[in-house]
């Protein structure tokens, strides 16, 4: 007598007509038209934070001198913390940030810039004029004058910045340098 066939009786399934293939295939078309449609998306969102990533990592932003102020408005020996207005263009961002410096005015045509940025984790420090050191509010880093290291977690001594003086005013290239290593390498 011959079998009866039925679903069970085929090895592997149902064959063209089975319902849980035809589901999957519509599911796996449905995945890639998604895929397709929702790339350029995807790309167009994504790109401008790639490209800022990419170029901190590889393509530094050329730093242009800005002006800082004249000359004749720091006072001699004793460190001033202008503020300063300089163009800033990013992948979001294009305009003006303030941005402030430690400027120490040795003579009318001598003058050292440092960064306000604390070497050790990047708070600002402050001048303590009666202790004649600079000294920063977050771990207590400790720094002559001149930028030397006197003592606290910082790594190294206060970072210097490109400067020029140019009839009379004083212009500075604003910097960034990675924090928390010895070593003094530029990040923007
Ligand atoms: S950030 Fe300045 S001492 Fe830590």
């Amino acid at each position: 007598m011959a079998e009866k066939e039925g679903p069970q009786s085929r090895e592997g399934g149902c064959g063209h007509h089975c319902p849980g293939q035809t589901d999957s295939t519509r599911r796996r078309f449905l995945k890639r038209l998604v895929g397709i449609l929702t790339a350029p998306l995807v790309a167009l969102l994504g790109w401008p934070l790639v490209q800022s990533v990419v170029g901190t990592m590889y393509r530094l932003p050329k730093a242009t001198f800005t002006k800082v102020g004249s000359m004749s408005s720091f006072p001699q020996g004793e460190p001033v913390s202008p503020l300063f207005e300089m163009p800033r263009q990013t992948e979001y961002l294009h305009g003006k940030t303030t941005q402030d410096v430690w400027v120490i005015k040795h003579s009318d045509t001598e003058v050292t810039v440092f960064s306000p940025i604390c070497p050790h984790l990047g708070c600002h420090y402050n001048w303590y004029s009666q202790a004649h050191k600079f000294i920063c509010p977050c771990h207590g880093s400790v720094f002559s004058l001149d930028g030397k290291l006197l003592g606290g977690p910082a790594p190294r001594g206060l970072d210097t910045l490109p400067h020029k003086i140019e009839k009379g005013d004083l212009y500075v290239k604003w910097e960034l340098f990675r924090v928390g290593i010895p070593q003094k390498i530029r990040i923007g």
